[in-house]
């Protein structure tokens, strides 16, 4: 069996947290109860006017903390930042997320993970910005998202294996996300190669690129977009009949950092899976989830458009397109979907 590469990864450490990281993990695994002062300062070794002041600072953050003299406090409200702070304590990784570069504004995510991983982060390390002025599509298109209510992040990985098998880490990717969208309560789909969709409409994309040489792969950035709160009029007009976001679908305001924590999470549990099993995993996950497959449909590529029905995907993510007479193996294109004419 063909085993995925295997990920460098950092020792394990137990992950520091700041103080404040500590005590919003302690709140939030409170729930609606109180924590009192007395357990905030044994768990933190800290005084109660240090806890205090560690809650002041929050709240200048922006997070809601009730405090009640005799009863302790309790988190009420979190801020819809995608920092480091709100994420960390929802974590439960081991590499991916542990550190988090949060801007408010960038060209593009993956642009810094490429100078990121250039200068050494490793793998696991993460990009987020809450606003990209020049956002990378596949194939050489633009990525507009709204500043504050999306999830644009690029991830560093650091999988030893040959170029060739970068591919498996996109379709694994996306299997991921997609799991992630259908747990916050969207059913979603994934057209080949990597567009996650519902009800035929985009919701997120993934941008994979790599620096490498013939032999191998130095690192992978895998960079993901997803429409968690764009509103219909944030949609460009030529936009609002192919894409949509959750927030539209389901109606209810999606919080962005358990998202966030929830996708990473499921990220590394997928590369984990790789790493044992290989890429066959991953691909029987890829067909189930997929809306390509028994499609009769066009892809169109750089140099050509081929007509056919999507038949499969084979070991290394390549479409399998039957177009009657010739089965093709396509690595790269856009799929469109033949409507009117079911295979
Ligand atoms: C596509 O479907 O065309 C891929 C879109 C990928 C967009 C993400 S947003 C985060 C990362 N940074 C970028 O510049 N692009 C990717």
């Amino acid at each position: 069996m063909k085993r995925g590469g295997r990920l460098v990864s950092v020792p394990l450490v137990e992950p520091e947290l700041s103080n404040e990281e500590m005590i919003l993990s302690f709140l939030a695994e409170g729930g609606a109860d109180f924590i009192s002062g007395a357990t905030l300062s044994d768990k933190l070794g800290l005084s109660r006017t240090a806890v205090w002041k560690h809650v002041e600072s929050l709240r200048k953050l922006g997070y809601t903390i009730e405090a009640q003299p005799a009863r302790g406090y309790r988190l009420l409200q979190v801020p819809d930042r995608l920092t480091e702070l709100e994420i960390a304590p929802m974590l439960s990784t081991r590499d991916l997320g542990r550190t988090l570069h949060h801007f408010d504004e960038l060209p593009s995510t993956n642009v810094k993970a490429f100078e990121l991983a250039h200068e050494g982060a490793l793998h696991g390390e993460v990009i987020i910005a809450e606003l990209q002025t020049a956002g990378k599509g596949r194939r050489g298109r633009a990525w507009v998202s709204p500043a504050g209510k999306n999830l644009s992040i690029s991830i560093i990985l650091r999988p030893e294996i040959a170029p060739a098998r970068a591919p498996e880490l996109t379709l694994l990717a996306a299997v991921a996300l997609a799991e992630t969208i259908s747990e916050a309560g969207v059913d979603a789909q994934i057209k080949w190669p990597n567009d996650v969709q519902v009800d035929g409409r985009k919701v997120a994309g993934i941008l994979t690129e790599l620096s490498a040489d013939p032999e191998r792969v130095h690192f992978v950035i895998l960079g993901i977009g997803v429409n968690l709160n764009t509103e219909l009029e944030d949609f460009p007009a030529e936009l609002r009949d192919v894409a949509t976001s959750l927030l539209l679908v389901r109606k209810q305001h999606v919080p962005r950092a358990l998202f966030t924590a929830a996708l990473l999470t499921r990220l590394e549990v997928w590369l984990e899976t790789w790493q044992a099993e290989g890429f066959e995993p991953v691909r029987a996950a890829w067909k189930k989830a997929s809306s390509t497959l028994g499609q009769d449909v066009l892809v169109r590529s750089e140099s050509s458009e081929l007509r056919g029905v999507a038949e499969d995907i084979d070991a290394s993510g390549a479409l399998i397109l039957n177009s009657g007479d010739v089965r093709h193996r396509i690595l790269a294109g856009d799929v469109e979907q033949v409507r009117g004419r079911k295979a």
